[in-house]
């Protein structure tokens, strides 16, 4: 277990890097703008390194985030060369890594390099990158376990929502069998704004306009980004190294969408939703009730958990957008253990992961319609 830092370094500053200076990045940087006083313990927050795709900014005595903020929107990128960030963690790496950048879905990089590098020394990581976690989340969590850092994910899956800690705090001794979502606000918007009306293209054209979808939008459509999340929820429930391609995915398209919306009838619509089972994770145009659970007219996520022993648990909220996501990661860091100590090699203590998943259970009992 690591040891307490001793007194009189309890309450020095706790040395923070930010890879990832996007929407998120920014965000998360506004924050702590206005919340000068973050501390986690007694040890208050001091940003050390910040690094985007093409550069970065170090300061041991603390960077100067307002002047990072605008010169990126000056200039587009950070001024210092990208190579000072990998060479300043040999000599000293960050407590704490805030990784938020955007990691190739195939390759999961940089995040993965980034992550695996920070656990590697013992620090702890809180991650909104999807790709990493999808694709390589189970050996991250075990190198974190074996280090004794922490890793924290909550946002890559419902932005604000904490489904992922819910699970982990209480999804182990309740048994969960069976986990239905909305988890894509693309989706989600586009079949609102048609089920009122508007032409399949313009609602396409206009997720993309308010930056709810990247342009062109066939990662939320064509579903990968669910699948995505659903490899994610489904490590985090049963322990599986589940790959996102083995996501059953049933693309939104206009014609697919109109046959499905005949099929539904008087009283029910179409929702994208996504089922997560021990055997299987699927995302299905599925019809739903007019004014039921499922009828989500906003950008919400939801999430119905079913359990074994406990019955169902509802949860829902803001699921995305670079605010809500910098709340989700704000609230990871503060959740780590308060007292960290200089060096935390071999600790062999548990990472932030569901450590007992349940087991598999057969299918029982639906959510309503
Ligand atoms: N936005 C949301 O609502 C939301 C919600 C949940 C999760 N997320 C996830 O959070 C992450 C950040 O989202 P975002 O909206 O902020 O994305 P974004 O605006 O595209 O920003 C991504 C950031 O990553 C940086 N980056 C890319 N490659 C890098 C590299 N090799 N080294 C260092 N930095 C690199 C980019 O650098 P440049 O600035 O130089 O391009 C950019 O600063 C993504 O993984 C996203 O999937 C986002």
């Amino acid at each position: 277990m690591p040891t307490p830092l001793a007194p009189e370094r309890a309450d020095l500053p706790l040395r923070v890097a930010i890879v990832g200076f996007g929407r998120v990045g920014q965000a998360v940087t506004r924050r702590l703008l206005a919340q000068p006083r973050l501390t986690t313990g007694a040890r208050p927050w001091r940003v050390v390194a910040l690094a985007d795709s093409h550069g970065c900014l170090l300061d041991p005595g603390g960077i100067d985030l307002a002047g990072a903020l605008r010169e990126k929107q000056r200039c587009g990128r950070l001024p210092r060369p990208l190579e000072e960030f990998e060479d300043g963690w040999s000599d000293e790496p960050p407590e704490l890594l805030l990784e938020l950048a955007r990691s190739a879905p195939d390759t999961a990089e940089p995040g993965l390099r980034w992550i695996s590098r920070a656990l590697e020394h013992g620090s702890d990581v809180v991650t909104s990158d999807k790709s990493p976690i999808a694709r390589r989340g189970r050996e991250l969590r075990r190198l974190a376990a074996r280090t004794g850092a922490e890793l924290r994910c909550s946002t890559t899956v419902g932005g604000f929502v904490p489904v992922l800690p819910a699970l982990r705090d209480g999804g182990g001794g309740a048994e969960v069998h069976r986990l239905t979502a909305i988890v894509n606000g693309t989706c989600q918007y586009v079949l609102n704004r048609v089920d009122s009306g508007t032409p399949f293209r313009v609602a396409v054209e206009e997720a993309c306009e308010r930056g709810l979808a990247e342009r062109p939008p066939s990662w939320d459509l064509l579903g990968f980004d669910s699948a995505f999340k659903g490899a994610i929820l489904h490590q985090w429930l049963f322990d599986s190294e589940l790959a996102p391609e083995a996501v059953r995915r049933e693309p939104l398209d206009e014609l697919r969408l109109a046959r499905r919306a005949r099929a539904a009838g008087e009283g029910r619509r179409v929702a994208a939703l996504l089922e997560v089972r021990p055997d299987a994770v699927e995302l299905r145009l599925r019809p739903v009730s007019r004014g039921g659970p499922w009828d989500v007219t906003g950008a919400e996520n939801v999430f119905c958990v079913e359990t074994r022993h406990a019955g169902s648990v509802w949860l829902r909220g803001t699921g995305a957008g670079p605010a809500a996501t910098a709340s989700g990661v704000l609230a990871d860091a503060l959740a780590l253990p308060r007292s960290r100590t200089e060096s935390r090699p071999n600790a062999g203590r548990a990472g932030g992961w569901l450590d007992s998943p349940p087991g598999p259970v057969e299918r029982s009992g639906g959510v309503p319609a």
